[in-house]
């Protein structure tokens, strides 16, 4: 028996992957990595072998790993007060909620644990909208992801996910994405609202268009839905602004003014710290009223204080600008690579600190195998000593952390660039 003394970094990782073999519910498919520790943009596995971090925990690490700041944030919070139940106030939850309000718009905000239960909260706050009139259906688009809790993987909009869990929480009808007449067609008389990420993380890094987003905006105001946001993935300064929207719509005539009713939130939130949120619009605020909407882990001091020192690390260091240049010299980068290898990468697609390329169909070194290109290639990046996440079959996701350095961005290509002219 191992006791709490030990750690991952004592073990050998064969003991380690035993351990889940035999304990851990087989849920996800793993790499065959173990890591026992992280700093800055960099993990070492139980070998001390180095890897540069690009996946930064699938957008969750956006300061890092270890930060001295979250570190102490932790510390000297957890010294003070974990945590009380929501019966009562704590301030750390009050300047959070303030904070992005301030970054969002006029609202409220709502904490919870995770990006599901986020996107949870929306869906109770759209069916409590529309509960008078009877009107509780939500759209969202093909390709999207919302999470895997029972309503998450009914308002996701990919078949996989769904597989084996029928029948699927009702009310809930996916339509092609970019498409506002589609959309248009799609409402029903039981229509209430329509969720949509602005960009789309796990469905392969499509942002939306800026004029989907505002005929959104006209066709919710003209038939009375709440046009709600899922930035769990590229929310929280990734694409160089607060939330993505804000940096699709910063070149459009009338974009500045576009507002969502709803914006759900996690991933970066915490910084690495377990967290989820959403904000509601001004008008809707109060709609959940008490008694009607709740969870015990929601907003801790803990949580909140740690999400406080991301928020003002991120300010004070000038990272939203950091991502905003890195992330377009590396988009840049990458297209240079698709062009000097178009047989191995197809397009180049995203923005900011979250950017993703589509392999190429049939490339050679990938046929007579079961496994997906994207993860043949993952796994190839992985030997060469970086990080990067697959998404869908085809795409790999870049999701470094917002204060990634331009020597680890170069770094990070030339390790791409030498993995995929092996592959040409
Ligand atoms: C857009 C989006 N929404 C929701 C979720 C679910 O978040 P969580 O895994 O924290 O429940 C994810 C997770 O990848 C996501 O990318």
């Amino acid at each position: 028996m191992i006791s709490s003394q030990s750690s991952a970094a004592d073990t050998d990782s064969a003991d380690v992957k035993n351990l889940f073999r035999d304990y851990v519910v087989p849920s996800y498919g793993r790499f065959d990595l173990v890591f026992s520790r992280g700093s800055g943009s960099c993990v070492w596995d139980t070998a001390g072998r180095r890897y540069l971090d690009f996946g930064a925990g699938i957008a969750v690490c956006c300061l890092g790993h270890a930060h001295p700041a979250l570190t102490d944030a932790l510390a000297g919070q957890a010294q003070k007060l974990v945590h009380v139940s929501n019966l009562y106030y704590t301030e750390p939850q009050g300047r959070l909620a303030k904070a992005l309000v301030d970054l969002i718009g006029p609202g409220k905000c709502f904490f919870c644990n995770s990006g599901a239960e986020a996107n949870e909260g929306l869906f109770k706050l759209a069916r409590k909208f529309g509960h008078e009139d009877g009107r509780y259906e939500i759209l969202t688009a093909r390709n999207s992801f919302h999470g895997r809790t029972l309503a998450g993987i009914a308002a996701t909009g990919q078949d996989k996910v769904k597989r084996g869990f029928e029948p699927m929480v009702a009310g809930f009808r996916h339509v092609p994405f970019n498409d506002v007449e589609a959309m248009r067609q799609a409402i029903s008389p039981a229509t209430i609202a329509i969720l949509i990420e602005g960009i789309q993380g796990e469905g392969g890094v499509s942002p939306v268009n800026p004029d989907y987003l505002l005929g959104l905006r006209k066709l919710c105001d003209e038939k009375k839905l709440l046009l709600l946001m899922d930035e769990v993935q590229c929310g929280h300064f990734r694409t160089g602004r607060f939330h993505s929207y804000q940096r699709i719509l910063e070149d459009t005539p009338g974009g500045a003014l576009f507002l969502s009713d709803g914006v759900s939130m996690a991933k970066s939130l915490g910084g690495g710290f377990p967290m989820g949120a959403f904000w509601v619009r001004a008008p809707y605020a109060d709609l959940l009223g008490p008694g009607t909407h709740a969870t015990t882990f929601g907003g801790t001091p803990l949580a909140c204080a740690v999400a406080l020192k991301v928020l003002e690390v991120v300010q004070s260091q000038g990272l939203v600008e950091n991502a905003r240049k890195l992330g377009d010299d590396l988009k840049t980068a990458l297209q240079a690579i698709a062009c000097r290898y178009p047989r191995v990468i197809k397009t180049v697609r995203g923005m900011g600190l979250m950017l993703g390329f589509e392999l190429a169909p049939d490339i050679p070194a990938f046929a007579n195998t079961d496994k997906s290109p994207a993860i043949l290639l993952v796994q190839r990046l992985h030997e060469a000593g970086l990080l990067v996440i697959p998404a869908g079959t085809h795409v790999a996701r870049l999701l470094p952390p917002l204060n990634l350095s331009r020597a680890e961005a170069d770094e990070g290509i030339g390790l791409i660039e030498r993995v995929v002219k092996e592959l040409a």
